[in-house]
């Protein structure tokens, strides 16, 4: 994610008032993982996103890639821990449902690969997919996912089924039926491009029909791995709005970054693909 957000367009408008016993709620809560997480800290910048003081769980915070350690090979490659805007993840969610997918919704699994604290899951198990499934390479993210994916059923926000499960996104295997796959920018060209030679050699041998696999790919920097990949088609590339709480929001938690590693705009670069068969795209 090292030119992850680009540059900041400050979005004018109401700074979202917070209420301050939540706020010292949100900051005990990560305290557990204060120790294991750089950036999860008040004094290394940390601030909560209203998404969390609203729904009570830990989505929060933006931890550099080089600090996401779990000893796999593909470390050096993660890009950085950051939840998607939970506007641009909706929209995109909207803009794939008008792109004539194979069936409907109910017929797809949603699977984010690089889950990290498990947003998107979140909110993809809002719509009713099959399934919404995260793949997070980091034990500690993966932990979180699975405590807020709890707390979210206990709410009763969840239309969907949701499991969060700890491996490599190359290593996943995915399941049968119709998938939409979520991509918030999680990895480097050279584990995209394996995954995606992986996929599609998948695809092709089980024989797969056009149409049953949709990428979303949220801040797309490797855009020319798609392209350059057999089998996919693009259907939407632009760039994706965040609503101006969510603009507002991540303008502030980049702001307190200790020594200004990220930027941010208030849109996202996104794009949408769809599997047209190894002969195609
Ligand atoms: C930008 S965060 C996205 C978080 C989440 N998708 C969301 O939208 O809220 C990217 C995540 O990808 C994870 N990641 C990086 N490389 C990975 C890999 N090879 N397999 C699985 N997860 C990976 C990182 O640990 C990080 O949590």
């Amino acid at each position: 994610m090292d030119r992850w957000f680009k540059s900041w367009c400050v979005g004018c408008g109401k700074v979202q008032t917070v209420n301050s016993d939540r706020q010292q709620k949100a900051s005990k809560a990560v305290s557990g993982t204060r120790r294991l997480l750089p950036g999860m800290k008040v004094g290394e910048g940390f601030t909560p996103h209203p998404f969390d003081l609203e729904f009570g769980v830990r989505t929060s915070g933006l931890i550099a890639g080089r600090h996401l350690k779990s000893g796999h090979r593909h470390d050096r490659q993660s890009t950085a821990y950051y939840g998607v805007a939970p506007s641009v993840f909706q929209s995109m969610v909207v803009r794939w449902r008008r792109t004539k997918p194979v069936g409907p919704i109910d017929v797809f699994t949603f699977v984010d690969l690089g889950a990290g604290m498990g947003r998107a899951v979140l909110l993809a198990s809002e719509f009713p997919f099959r399934e919404a499934v995260g793949v997070e390479l980091h034990q500690t993210l993966a932990g979180i996912a699975r405590k807020n994916a709890a707390r979210w059923r206990a709410q009763g926000r969840a239309k969907a089924p949701m499991r969060v499960l700890c491996k490599d996104a190359v290593e996943f295997g995915f399941p049968r039926g119709p998938c939409v796959l979520f991509l918030f920018n999680p990895f480097g060209a050279p584990v995209l491009r394996l995954l995606l030679k992986k996929l599609a050699s998948g695809l092709t041998k089980r024989a797969v029909k056009a149409g049953e696999v949709d990428i979303l790919y949220v801040n797309n920097e490797h855009e020319g791995v798609l392209e350059r990949q057999p089998g996919f088609i693009r259907l939407f590339q632009g760039e994706v709005r965040r609503s101006r709480a969510d603009a507002i929001a991540d303008h502030k938690i980049l702001a307190n970054q200790p020594d200004g590693e990220y930027a941010t705009t208030n849109w996202e670069d996104c794009s949408i693909w769809r599997w047209s068969g190894p002969n195609k795209g």
